[in-house]
């Protein structure tokens, strides 16, 4: 359903048909009555007696002409849980099929406008939909009219959250894209129009990154009739005259793994088309922040390549060498991420010089294994980016949990006769050995590798999700910088 929300400061309660509005402390009818005469108050009393109170929104017509939403709001509700309400409310009026609804926020107690703000965000993310390739378009309109007091006040932080919105679902549309749509250069094109909002795309295309000497990355594509890329965007929002190191983010971008030659079973292999999500995800909020306007400068390089067997394509066994001059032994084509995110690394380290590296990519099987679908992996060399990233989650509930890097995992990815392998046949520990393999690319940056494999997509709704691609990183990145960086 499609929510077209407009805010009016007047009200003329009569000329509604369809009315939601907040009650706080356990529906406590107190605040109504700046709306409502008390014969209405009396059978609202009733109206609610009769309704299921364990619920947090209830509806009932007040009169065959009026139909009441009353959203009750709990004592000391966190930001989060205004916008999972708000989703909760998404999800409630979805179903009743209303044309026009309008929501009084005046009978909130206090922080009226930040609440507002919270429960709309929370609404909007949840109700992305995905419905391009339906041929039956039947999607339902709604106008969201919210009466407020003090618009300047919403409106501040508006462009932030829709900022943020568009970040997302921008994200979340890359990945829910099919993998035929979506090969690396038809991302490249979507890339180039981010290019509008003052963004500079920088493409480097399959000649360049041979004489770049990118061939770990160029080895995952050779298998596949599309060409490879690595993109770069640049936001250069920071104006003043000292200019400081920009901060960057790397993203996995697989448009398709099929594993290559060490390929992939049958059975949900369809699911490999969000094997990009990472760069999805990067790309979304380079978007946000240009949007908002981000008073910071900030890289965001993404690692275009499809994971396909073939003729051409790379062996178990071959051997590549790095972009940073190191030698890899490809053991498993599957372990395709960290080949091209070791190039993307040391790249972006080198030409950029950032203050800190974060990479995202849907990197290791065996993280949803340890983590499942609630937090993502952290692993980093540098124990103030991580706690910056643990709090930012909890903020957010896009949640990171951090698992260990040491010497003797690392020396599991030693080669016999290169200088890497891309995988361990012994030693366990998948997630933190790939986690391994990327420190590797890096030479001295504090960096945060967020394996992102079990939090990318769900196929059951969740809090702000709809279903399906999450966008995850997005939100989490976003507050990561507005609290730390700007
Ligand atoms: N893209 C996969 C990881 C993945 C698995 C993401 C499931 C999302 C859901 C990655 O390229 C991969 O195949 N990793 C292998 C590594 C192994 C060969 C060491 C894995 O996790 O099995
Ligand atoms: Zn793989
Ligand atoms: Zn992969």
């Amino acid at each position: 359903m499609i929510i077209n929300v407009n805010y009016k400061k007047i009200i003329n309660n009569k000329s509604i048909s369809n009315y939601a509005l907040f009650l706080n402390d356990n529906y406590n009818v107190k605040e109504l009555k700046s709306y409502f005469s008390s014969i209405e108050i009396n059978s609202i009393k009733d109206l609610i007696k009769n309704s299921n109170l364990k619920k947090n929104i209830i509806n009932f017509n007040l009169s065959p002409k009026k139909n009441i939403i009353l959203i009750n709001i709990k004592k000391n509700i966190d930001t989060y849980e205004i916008e999972n309400l708000g989703a909760d409310f998404y999800e409630f009026i979805k179903n009743l099929s209303l044309k026009s609804l309008f929501l009084n926020s005046l009978t909130l107690n206090k922080g009226n406008e930040e609440f507002i703000n919270y429960f709309l965000h929370g609404l909007k993310l949840r109700s992305y939909e995905f419905n391009i390739y339906k041929s039956s378009k039947t999607q339902k309109k709604l106008n969201l009219t919210v009466f407020v007091k003090n618009f300047e006040k919403i409106k501040k932080n508006l462009i932030k959250f829709n900022a943020i919105e568009i970040g997302t679902n921008f994200a979340r549309n890359l990945v829910s894209e099919p993998p035929n749509i979506l090969y690396p250069k038809e991302y490249v094109n979507r890339l180039i129009k981010l290019r509008k909002l003052g963004i500079k795309v920088t493409v480097y295309n399959e000649s360049k990154l041979k004489k770049m000497g990118m061939n770990s990355l160029l080895g995952v594509g050779r298998g596949s009739s599309k060409e490879s890329f690595l993109v770069t965007l640049e936001w250069n929002g920071d104006k003043s005259k000292n200019k400081k190191p920009p901060i960057s983010f790397v993203g996995k971008g697989v448009c398709f793994d099929t594993g290559g030659i060490s390929l992939k079973p049958a059975k949900f292999m369809e699911e490999m088309k969000y094997d990009m999500a990472g760069s999805a995800v990067v790309a979304g909020l380079i978007q946000s922040l240009a949007i908002r306007k981000a008073k910071i400068n900030a890289i965001g390089v993404v690692g275009l390549v499809e994971n396909m067997p073939g003729g051409n394509a790379q062996r178990p066994g071959d051997i590549v060498k790095a972009y940073n001059g190191k030698t890899i032994e490809v053991l498993n084509t599957d372990a395709e991420g960290r080949l091209v995110l070791a190039d993307a690394l040391s790249f972006t380290e080198k030409k950029f010089k950032p203050k800190f590296i974060i990479d995202l990519a849907t990197l290791t099987g065996a993280i949803i294994v340890s983590l499942g679908e609630e937090f993502a992996g952290l692993f980093s060399n540098n124990d103030d980016l991580s706690k910056k990233l643990f709090d930012s989650g909890l903020k957010v509930n896009e949640k990171v949990w951090r698992l260990p890097l040491h010497k003797n995992y690392d020396k599991l990815m030693n080669s016999t006769i290169a200088d890497i392998q891309n995988i361990n046949y012994s030693g366990g520990a998948g997630s933190i050995t790939a986690a391994q393999f990327l420190q590797r690319f890096i030479e001295k940056t504090p960096w945060a590798h967020l394996d992102i494999a079990g939090m990318a997509f769900s196929k059951k709704a969740a809090n702000l999700n709809p279903g399906g691609a999450t966008g995850f990183g997005v939100r989490l990145l976003n507050q990561l910088i507005e609290d730390y960086y700007e």
